[in-house]
Formats: C-alpha cells, sequence, structure tokens
C-alpha cells in the first residue's frame, strides 16, 4: 500500500512537470529568458550612448556652436552607423567616467582613454587607435626645458589621467601638484595666470593648444611616457566590443582615421 502511494506522487510529479513544460512552452512569458546583451539593448533603445570628458581638443570638445567635437566623436559616430542608431554623447568628469561605464549609465567611454593595468580590472578595452606622449605645457618665456626647473614649481594635471599617476610618481616632494578637472579651458586658463609653472598633457593636445595661443610653448617632451588610447567597454559586452573593433580596424585599414585626425585638427584650429 505504502509503496502504491509514493508510485502515485512519483507520476503525479512528473506529469505535473511535463504538463508545466507544455504550457510554459506556449507562453513565452513563462520561460528562463536568457539576459539581453548590452548590444541588443542598444539596438533595441535605438541610441548609443557615449561617455567622454569634453575637454581635451582636438579629440573631445565643445565646439562654438555647443556640439561635441573632435577624433573621438567622429569615431563613435562611425561606430553608431555600424550598429544602425542613432547617438547621445554625456559629458561627464575624466574620473567619473569608468563609474558611469560600470554603472550602466554609458555604454562605452571614448575619452582619448589609456588601457591601464588598474583600468582593465574595472571595464574592457578595444584595439587601439592612436598613441601618444606627455609634454609640459608652460609660458613661452619661462625658462623651463627639463623636469629639473619644475621642482620647487606647481603643476598642473588632470584629475584621474595617467598624467596625474606620473606626476604623482616622480614629481612627489618635488614639485607641488595640483589637480583640475577640465584641461580646456580651465588648465590653460591656471597656467596663463601663473597659478601653476606647467600643465602635463599629450603632445597632440599641447600641440593644438599652442597653435592658438601664443603664450604657451611646449616646455619639452617627457621621456618614456608612450601610451595608447583605446575604447572602454563594460565587462562581458563581446558582442559591442567586437564592433567596436571592427569599426577601428576598417577605420584604420582605409586610411580613414588619419584623414579624420587631419580633419579634426584643421577643424578646431579655425575655431573661434
Ligand atoms: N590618456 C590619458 C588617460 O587615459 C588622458 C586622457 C584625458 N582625456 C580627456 N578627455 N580629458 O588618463
Amino acid at each position: 500500500m505504502e509503496k502504491g502511494v509514493l508510485k502515485g506522487i512519483v507520476i503525479g510529479v512528473i506529469i505535473g512537470l511535463l504538463i508545466g513544460y507544455v504550457v510554459a512552452s506556449f507562453f513565452p512569458v513563462f520561460k528562463f529568458q536568457k539576459e539581453e546583451s548590452l548590444l541588443e539593448k542598444i539596438k533595441k533603445r535605438g541610441v548609443l550612448i557615449v561617455g567622454t570628458s569634453a575637454d581635451w581638443p582636438p579629440f573631445e570638445y565643445i565646439d562654438k556652436n555647443g556640439q561635441y567635437a573632435g577624433i573621438d566623436i567622429e569615431i563613435v559616430k562611425k561606430i553608431a552607423e555600424a550598429l544602425g542608431v542613432k547617438l547621445q554623447i554625456k559629458d561627464i568628469k575624466f574620473d567619473a567616467l569608468i563609474a558611469a561605464l560600470k554603472g550602466g549609465e554609458i555604454d562605452l567611454v571614448i575619452a582619448d582613454m589609456t588601457p591601464t593595468a588598474e583600468r582593465e580590472k574595472e571595464v574592457d578595452f578595444s584595439k587601439p587607435y592612436f598613441s601618444d606622449v606627455f609634454v609640459f605645457v608652460s609660458l613661452k618665456e619661462a625658462p623651463i626645458s627639463s623636469i629639473e626647473d619644475l621642482y620647487g614649481k606647481s603643476v598642473g594635471v588632470q584629475q584621474g589621467t595617467t598624467q596625474e599617476d606620473w606626476a604623482m610618481e616622480n614629481l612627489k616632494g618635488k614639485c607641488e601638484i595640483k589637480s583640475y578637472t577640465k584641461v580646456y579651458p580651465d588648465m590653460v586658463l591656471v597656467l596663463e595666470r601663473g597659478d601653476v609653472s606647467a600643465i602635463l598633457v599629450s603632445k597632440t593636445v599641447a600641440e593644438v593648444i599652442i597653435a592658438k595661443n601664443p603664450k604657451l610653448k611646449i616646455a619639452f617632451i617627457v621621456k618614456g611616457t608612450e601610451e595608447y588610447a583605446a575604447i572602454a567597454v563594460p565587462e562581458n559586452a563581446e558582442d559591442l566590443k567586437y564592433i567596436v573593433n571592427k569599426v577601428i580596424e576598417q577605420l584604420k585599414s582605409t586610411g580613414e582615421l588619419d584623414k579624420i585626425i587631419q580633419q579634426e585638427i584643421d577643424k578646431w584650429l579655425k575655431e573661434q
């Protein structure tokens, strides 16, 4: 008798599961659905949301019409195009970009950002699309042409950047290091005002800034500071990263990236 009851329960459970399965397959709402990938989300939304720190010409800045402009902006336009979606840009403080990406506020970061080991722990990076070195910019008349000339003086860096890291490692105790949230125009203004003796930026950025500012010069190039720029995407967004990499590869191999770089430098120089 007891065996019979047990058998009944087992058969009952099996039949119940079978019915449940059949019902569930008719109503997809009951199904266990795979979580939507970021790429699927972007396509459904119809908009790619990009974070940048628009203070770094010729990579990203706000032009005289109040529009985002620069090399990085042109690159993400191509990515949005490849995805078949619109583009929305959010201007975020450089040192808050990674957190915004991790928090899902933006889909990717393009900000001439260097894939450092520390950042790699938090997000993923595309293939590199640019390489550069650091330079110090000072007033033309300032007697600065080597690191030693900066000792005892104050230098400006952007908060959260590899330039800030470099200054902390190499100048701490020798210079006063002042960190700012925006390079252009803020750090350029404090330099002109004499609040700092020099600012540390990338060579390409320095060149376009001094080209429009006769008071400034590149004081010297900093040895051993070669670094790359890449696009940051969230971890586990392989399908998005794949397309980002494909666009970068294509822009490089067709020579279009070089054209964009030249065109955006010229555009910046003609501004204002
Ligand atoms: N390459 C440097 C870094 O990754 C500086 C980038 C600054 N970019 C900007 N949009 N302000 O830390």
